[in-house]
């Protein structure tokens, strides 16, 4: 008797513990299948696919991308590239009616990147402020990584939307496609937003830099370049690399100067070109600028390595112009080329193209500059703007077949040369 006893306690507390052990379980399946569900809310969300949605709710910037992406692109002259050329449009591209005069006054910075250094767009975009035409090259696994990342760039990040166009550019047997089936590649975007999509390109960084991507695979820098140039609409373009700098209100200050002095139709405006050496705080002034440059912080493009790339530019005659209270932009001097010099500039969009048979290391900006010369421009020096490479250039850093490139297209620019002889019959400069 008192031992039955004992037993249905024990049957009580044991069939309670199970009910609570059940209602758990319950509980926990419950819990996870909300969760799924969530996601894969939000997930169709992405791509466009919400089921209750009315039908004809349709997004015009995905279904651009969709079809962007579904034509195959076109491929370059070469044979060997296929270009993506538009592949999302920014809302200052897509807004603008052709015809409005806005964009005629407009400029853009054009800049050329693989998925590696994508993540200075970042700091680039909260410096510029203004529209960034940027063209991707993307290779292998890569090329569907990169189609994610700009589309989650576009849909999470507001001035990444207003702002920027994006180009892709892969070999001619790799295609990209609409990222709905690369839905890792969106893993956690949807709860950080565009801090967490720019976090996600961090942790991509570096991994090998532009030019030591594979050693079958070439960066065509030329190609990339002209395809941005050629994908904005803007009557002027500035075209750096993407770890470069422009200086702050540049663009301001270039539209306040179109209204008293547009350059002429033969001249293109320098920008001084330097380097710095620890790129936690950038300049944004010139006065902050020389303040570095006067302790060794900055100091001109490529000193180290090739300091005759630059030395036209002048760099202590433009140090000592001194600096403008007002900021104005205005032409301090005129320079004549001279070889090796490579200097970058803001131009028309219509002067020469960079010529895509240069590719990897050497000579792809010197060629197009020395064109430039070549065709009759000037090079005007302005006062009070810069452009400023995130980190020295130092022997040593680069990558394994630099200098193998840069005796391919130093043969390369020999011919480049003698082609320009036919190009300007009447010219008498010769570079
Ligand atoms: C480069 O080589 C790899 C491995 O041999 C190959 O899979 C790839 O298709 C090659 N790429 C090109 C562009 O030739
Ligand atoms: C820079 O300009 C100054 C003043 O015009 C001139 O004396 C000097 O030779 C120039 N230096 C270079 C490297 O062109």
């Amino acid at each position: 008797m008192h031992l039955s006893k004992k037993c249905s306690v024990f049957k009580v507390v044991l069939g309670a513990l199970l009910i609570v052990a059940l209602l758990q379980l319950l509980y926990l399946s419950f819990l996870s299948k909300f969760h799924g569900k969530q996601q894969r809310y939000k997930y169709s969300e992405l791509f466009g696919y919400k089921k209750n949605a009315n039908q004809g709710e349709k997004n015009p910037r995905r279904e651009h991308l969709r079809y962007s992406l579904s034509t195959g692109g076109i491929f370059d002259a070469s044979g060997q590239y296929r270009v993506y050329k538009n592949l999302i449009k920014s809302d200052f591209s897509t807004n603008q009616k052709p015809g409005a005069d806005l964009r005629s006054h407009h400029l853009t910075l054009v800049t050329h990147t693989t998925i590696n250094n994508l993540h200075h767009l970042n700091s680039l975009l909260e410096r510029w402020k203004n529209p960034i035409s940027v063209a991707i090259f993307a290779h292998g696994e890569d090329v569907k990584f990169a189609t994610a990342i700009v589309y989650a760039l576009d849909l999470f990040c507001p001035q990444v939307q207003a702002l920027v166009d994006f180009h892709l550019v892969c070999h001619s047997g790799e295609m990209a496609t609409f990222p709905d089936q690369d839905r890792e590649h969106f893993m956690g975007l949807q709860e950080k937003g565009c801090p967490g999509v720019f976090a996600k390109l961090e942790s991509h960084r570096d991994q090998f830099q532009n030019y030591a991507i594979a050693s079958n695979v070439s960066y065509p820098n030329n190609l990339l370049r002209n395809i941005a140039r050629s994908g904005t609409d803007s009557a002027y373009i500035l075209v750096i690399d993407i770890d470069m700098m422009p200086s702050a209100n540049l663009h301001h200050q270039f539209v306040t100067m179109l209204m008293k002095h547009e350059p002429a139709a033969d001249e293109v405006l320098v920008l001084p070109a330097f380097e710095i050496r620890h790129t936690r705080k950038m300049p944004a002034s010139k006065s902050e600028l020389v303040q570095l440059y006067q302790v060794g912080e900055v100091r001109p493009f490529y000193d180290e390595l090739c300091p005759r790339c630059q030395a036209p530019t002048n760099y202590s005659l433009w140090i000592n112009l001194g600096i403008k209270a007002s900021g104005t932009l205005e032409v301090a001097y005129t320079v004549n080329w001279v070889d090796p010099w490579e200097p970058f500039y803001i131009a028309s969009r219509t002067v020469p193209l960079y010529d895509e048979n240069f590719r990897q290391y050497g000579f792809n900006r010197i060629s197009q500059a020395c064109e430039l010369h070549v065709a009759g421009f000037r090079f005007s020096v302005v006062s009070n703007a810069f452009v400023l490479h995130k980190g020295f250039k130092v022997q040593g850093e680069f990558h394994s077949r630099k200098d193998e490139e840069n005796r391919r297209n130093r043969i390369l620019f020999r011919s480049f040369k003698e082609n320009l002889k036919s190009k300007y019959p009447n010219s008498a400069r010769r570079c």
